[in-house]
């Protein structure tokens, strides 16, 4: 059965000691991770090392990087392998934020060579698609996401696949309070997971795990969650405060 995610991204907030308090407060007032959900806290690079060893022994929850190279080593300065991150024990990498789409213009054929490389080093690939708002208003929304999907994901097997976590956000919805509603959440989860049938399998389709992503918070988590294509969120904002990132996850199904 899919797993049902509460995925953090900090983005590029907080210092060590801020970090730190957050992971404690986090686990002071956590509940148990069921055996069908998974926490993922998608810190900055500097900070993976720090936060793992705050979480060792903790069942369910794992770190995560918010990104990495498409090269495996070598002359790229300023950029961090899988490699790297595997050697960390890190299992989890997120690729393709709409915000490194859009500020460090990464394209879903850089996307497709960043998943292969994730996937090599059995590191699960959270990918992110979604559209802007002139995109849907539009209505081409559907149009755009399966583009975003077929041409970073469609070149995999359906083992590889079955590895891959999607993460759709609608970038109007990211950091604006303006949520989708649970019906347009719904409606796009269920049109992915449908694409990827089509592609696929049902049965394949049916093993991955959808998050939706844009103003996710306490108040309307549960129920965005609720929706029989969500399987949980990819959280920015929200996820910088322990008692609201609890709700949170208590919000997952
Ligand atoms: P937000 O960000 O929850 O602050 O809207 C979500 C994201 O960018 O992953």
């Amino acid at each position: 059965m899919r797993k049902q995610i509460a995925a953090a991204n900090w983005k590029m907030n907080l210092t060590i000691s801020q970090a730190e308090k957050l992971v404690n407060d986090l686990l002071a007032t956590a509940h148990e991770v069921k055996e069908n959900q998974q926490v993922l806290l998608a810190v900055p690079f500097p900070y993976l090392s720090q936060v793992e060893k705050l979480l060792a022994g903790k069942n369910g929850v794992a770190v995560a990087a918010q990104n990495c190279s498409n090269k495996l080593s070598g002359a790229y300065t300023g950029e961090v392998s899988v490699e790297m991150l595997s050697s960390l024990n890190i299992n989890y990498v997120i690729i393709g934020h709409s915000e490194r789409r859009e500020y460090f213009n990464e394209s879903n054929q850089l996307l497709a060579e960043k998943i292969n490389m994730a996937l090599q080093n059995n590191i699960t690939p959270v990918f992110c698609c979604g559209e802007a708002l002139e995109i849907r208003e539009s209505e081409k929304q559907n149009e755009f996401v399966g583009k975003q999907l077929n041409e970073s994901l469609y070149h995999l097997t359906p083992d590889q696949l079955k590895k891959v976590v999607i993460a759709y956000e609608p970038i109007w919805a990211i950091g604006t309070g303006k949520t989708a509603s649970s019906e347009q959440a719904q409606e796009m989860h269920a049109f992915i997971r449908s694409e990827l049938s089509n592609k696929y399998g049902v049965e394949t389709a049916n093993e991955i795990s959808i998050l939706y992503g844009g103003s996710v918070k306490g108040a309307n988590a549960k129920e965005i969650f609720s929706q029989p294509d969500v399987d949980g969120g990819l959280v920015g904002g929200a996820s910088l405060n322990a008692g609201e990132f609890n709700t949170i996850i208590n919000s997952l199904k």
